[in-house]
C-alpha cells in the first residue's frame, strides 16, 4: 500500500508550452473564470480533461491542466452505465470532492447531472450550491440553451460561475436519437448560434460546443466574448476538452472520430496485471528484497 498523495514524476508545466493559462496560472492559487476570460482576450488556447477521482485528477493538475472537468461523463467511463443520463447528484458530489481534494491549481467545474436542473432555477440553484458548498467546486456545467436559460441566470445571480454546452448534449441522447453531429442545417445552425448568445447574455462564462461542424463552431467563436470549448468542434474553438479516458486509451468499443489517443493505457494497465500474475503463479514475487524480517 502506498501512503506518498503524489509523485512528483511529471514534467512541470514550466516545461511544457510557455502560455500562461497552460500550467496554471503562475499565481500558485487555483485557475478562476477571470483568468479564462483574460485568455480569450489574449487569444490564449487552452485545455481541459475529465476527471473523477483524485488520482487522475492530480495528475492532470500537476501537468498542467489548467481546468478539469467531473463529467457526467462519469456515467460511462468510471461508474460502469452505457450513458450519461442515470448519474446522480450524490455520486457527483463524491467524485467532485475526490477531484478537490486531488488538485491544487486547476479550476474544478461539476456537471450537473440529468434531472439536476432541468425542473426550475430553484432546483438548479438548490443542486448547483451543493458542488460549491460540499464538494469545493469552482464552477459548475449544465446542458441546454434557451431552455436552460432562467437556471443560468439564477445561478450567476448567486455567485455560481456557470459552463453551458450545446451542440451534442448527451442527456438528451434518447431525443436526438444516438449520438450525431448537431447543426449540420441552416435553421440548427442558426439555432446553436442563438442558444450561444442567450447563454452568453445569460452570464455563463464559457460554452462548450459537442460534435458541431468546424466551420460553425469557428463562427460561435468569433461572436462570443466568452471562450468556446470544443469537443469534436475542429480546431477554430478557444479551448479543447477530451474526456481522459478516451485520450488515454482506456475507453473500449467504438472510438469517436474526434478522439485523439495519446497513450494505451489500458493495454499498459492489461500487461502490468499479466506481469503481476505471472510473478505470482510462477513464485517470482514477491522477491526476497519485498518481505519483512
Ligand atoms: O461529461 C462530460 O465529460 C462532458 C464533456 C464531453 C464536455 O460534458
Amino acid at each position: 500500500m502506498s501512503t506518498s498523495k503524489s509523485t512528483p514524476s511529471i514534467a512541470t508545466p514550466a516545461e511544457g508550452p510557455g502560455l500562461t493559462l497552460y500550467g496554471g496560472n503562475g499565481t500558485g492559487r487555483r485557475v478562476t473564470v477571470r483568468d479564462l476570460a483574460r485568455a480569450k482576450k489574449a487569444g490564449e488556447s487552452w485545455p481541459m480533461l475529465t476527471a473523477y477521482d483524485a488520482m487522475i485528477a492530480s495528475v492532470f493538475d500537476e501537468a498542467g491542466i489548467p481546468v478539469l472537468l467531473v463529467g457526467d461523463s462519469a456515467g460511462n467511463n468510471h461508474l460502469g452505465y452505457d450513458s450519461t443520463v442515470p448519474v446522480t447528484m450524490d455520486q457527483l458530489v463524491m467524485l467532485t470532492s475526490a477531484v478537490v481534494r486531488g488538485t491544487q491549481r486547476a479550476l474544478i467545474v461539476s456537471d450537473m447531472p440529468f434531472g439536476s436542473y432541468q425542473e426550475s432555477p430553484e432546483q438548479a440553484l438548490r443542486n448547483a450550491a451543493r458542488f460549491l458548498k460540499e464538494a469545493g467546486a469552482g464552477a459548475v456545467k449544465l446542458e441546454g440553451g434557451k431552455r436552460s436559460a432562467a437556471q443560468v441566470e439564477t445561478l450567476v445571480a448567486a455567485g455560481i460561475p456557470v459552463m453551458a454546452h450545446l451542440g451534442l448534449t448527451p442527456q438528451s441522447v434518447h431525443a436526438f436519437g444516438g449520438y450525431r453531429v448537431q447543426g449540420r442545417d441552416d435553421e440548427s445552425a442558426e439555432q446553436l448560434i442563438t442558444d450561444a448568445k442567450t447563454m452568453q447574455s445569460a452570464g455563463a462564462f464559457a460554452v462548450v460546443l459537442e460534435c458541431v461542424p468546424e466551420e460553425l463552431a469557428a463562427r460561435v467563436t468569433e461572436l462570443l466574448d466568452i471562450p468556446t470549448i470544443g469537443i469534436g468542434a475542429g480546431a477554430r474553438c478557444d479551448a479543447q476538452v477530451l474526456v481522459w479516458t478516451d485520450m488515454a486509451g482506456m475507453t473500449t468499443g467504438h472510438t469517436p472520430k474526434f478522439v485523439k489517443q495519446y497513450v494505451d493505457l489500458r493495454a499498459a494497465l492489461g500487461n502490468a496485471a499479466k506481469e503481476f500474475a505471472a510473478d505470482v503463479v510462477g513464485g517470482a514475487y514477491p522477491a526476497p528484497e519485498h518481505a519483512f524480517h
